[in-house]
């Protein structure tokens, strides 16, 4: 038996959100759990597809998200939601709604960001040509109490993983994360 949880990551666009739940669900996967990623960049290609950047579409992007967090969380899965939801009342509004709900702040300077700039975005966004850009043009909301605050621009991904296992452990989701099931299958990835 498992108990489900919802593990949501905030951040900018870049702050390693992505990189950190495929990471967190590869390691929970091979301790014997069932999870399932929902990441924002691939949420918009279907169940969001169509949805804007203006803040009423990113607050239905982060209901929607929420909504299949729920879902799964309820009926004994691990859910990981990686998306930027910029807004504080959207994600306090989910976490009054789903139980087990932990808060994830990928903070990361946003100069780092700039400089990083993975994507080629922040670029853009600089120039002008990407209106409503996170943290650029547009507001991000850090949670003022998040379960857990990883610094990327300070931790390395294995370091941000080991925190939320150490996190899980602390709030009675997981027994032991450091205790892997023989057998485990970590080469299925959503
Ligand atoms: S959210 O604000 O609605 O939570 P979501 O996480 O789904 O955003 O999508 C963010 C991703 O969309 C970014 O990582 C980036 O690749 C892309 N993107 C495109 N336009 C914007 C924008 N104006 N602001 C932020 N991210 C954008």
């Amino acid at each position: 038996m498992q108990t489900g949880c919802t593990l949501w990551f905030t951040g900018m666009s870049g702050s390693g959100k992505s990189t950190l739940s495929k990471m967190l669900s590869a390691r929970l996967r091979a301790m014997g759990a069932r999870v399932e990623v929902l990441d924002g960049d691939v949420i918009r290609t279907h169940l969001c597809r169509g949805l804007t950047f203006s803040k009423e579409d990113r607050e239905e992007n982060i209901r929607r998200i929420g909504f299949i967090c729920e879902l799964l969380s309820r009926n004994g899965v691990i859910a990981i939601a990686a998306a930027i939801s910029p807004y504080r009342a959207g994600r306090d509004e989910l976490r009054a709604r789903i139980e087990n709900f932990v808060e994830i702040h990928m903070h990361c300077p946003v100069e780092v960001l700039v400089e990083r700039d993975v994507k080629g975005l922040y670029k853009k966004a600089l120039a002008g040509e990407i209106p409503h850009f996170t943290g650029i043009s547009d507001p991000y909301e850090p949670p003022l109490a998040p379960d857990v605050t990883i610094d990327s621009s300070a931790q390395t991904p294995e370091e941000g993983v080991s925190a939320v296992l150490r996190r899980l452990e602390e709030l009675g989701i997981i027994s032991s994360p450091y205790e892997t099931i023989p057998g485990g299958d970590e080469s299925h990835q959503g």
